[in-house]
């Protein structure tokens, strides 16, 4: 997209409307505080030639370059990690992935973590990433909507009907992208010790991305309502509630998967 260099000759009507402009061909981010007019910039210098280094005798070996292994690094700092705060913290410190760069918040959890159910949804969209918290968007709206049904929320103290909500990568992917494989690897570590130290009864995976980081698997339509488990524990891979928002018609299965929740929670009191 090519900018102008007028937008500072703009009155605030007139930025208004350009703004919702660039929003309507598809801009979601603001990449830079200033626009930069790459038309306009000079070509760089080309670089002073530097001398060849005399051949040395023989074949040359290849040097090495030391690379980081980001998800070892992931599963030592999250095996360190004895309490839900040191986890969050230890996720904070951790600088593999570069979506860390480009989200305005970590979002690490919401809810009650003595929850029988928790919930592992993708990763933050927009508003989770203004607000640090995970599912307070339309599909959180949803979410909260659809566990209400069954008498389970976020905001209770009573963990007998209450949520814990996390994601696969607490930072928000840019333009809303899905995390790629490498980022999901990534904090796939930091989101089973997760599991572990909140402990639930039973677990909900939403959606491909979590099903992939907690299952290796892929394939929601076909997983979904069948009862799996992740780390010896019961988990129900259920519909991502923004592809129930998109597909209205797929709520039947939602509260099937809803109803088969509350039952396995009443086997097991
Ligand atoms: N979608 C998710 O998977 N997680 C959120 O926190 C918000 C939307």
């Amino acid at each position: 997209l090519r900018f102008t260099g007028m937008e500072s000759a703009l009155d605030w009507h007139q930025a208004k409307a350009l703004l919702e402009w660039y929003v309507e061909l598809g801009v979601t981010d603001a990449v830079a505080e200033a626009p930069i007019d790459r038309y306009e910039l000079k070509p760089e210098p080309p670089k002073t030639p530097v001398a060849p280094a005399p051949a040395p005798e023989g074949p040359t070996p290849l040097r090495e370059v030391p690379r980081t292994d980001w998800v070892a690094v992931a599963k030592e700092h999250a095996a360190g990690a004895g309490s839900l705060a040191a986890l969050a913290e230890a996720m904070q410190a951790y600088d593999g992935s570069p979506l860390k760069k480009g989200a305005r918040s970590f979002v690490f959890s919401d809810g009650n973590p003595d929850a029988r159910v928790m919930i592992v949804g993708e990763g933050p969209g927009a508003e989770e990433d203004r607000e640090g918290k995970p599912f307070v968007g339309p599909a959180g709206r949803l979410l909260d909507q659809m566990f209400a049904a069954i008498g389970l929320n976020r905001a209770t103290p009573d963990a007998q009907n209450a949520l814990y909500i996390t994601n696969v990568v607490p930072y928000r992917p840019p333009g809303n992208r899905n995390p790629t494989p490498e980022e999901i690897a990534m904090f796939t570590p930091f989101l089973l010790r997760h599991i572990e130290l909140a402990d639930p009864d039973i677990i909900i995976p939403m959606g491909n991305i979590a099903l992939t980081a907690l299952l290796d698997r892929q394939g929601i339509t076909k997983l979904r309502g069948t009862w799996t488990e992740v780390l010896g524990k019961p988990a129900l891979p259920m519909f991502h509630p923004s592809y129930l928002l998109r597909n209205p018609i797929s709520k039947r299965e939602a509260w099937a998967d809803l109803l088969d929740i509350q039952a396995k929670l009443r086997a097991k009191t």
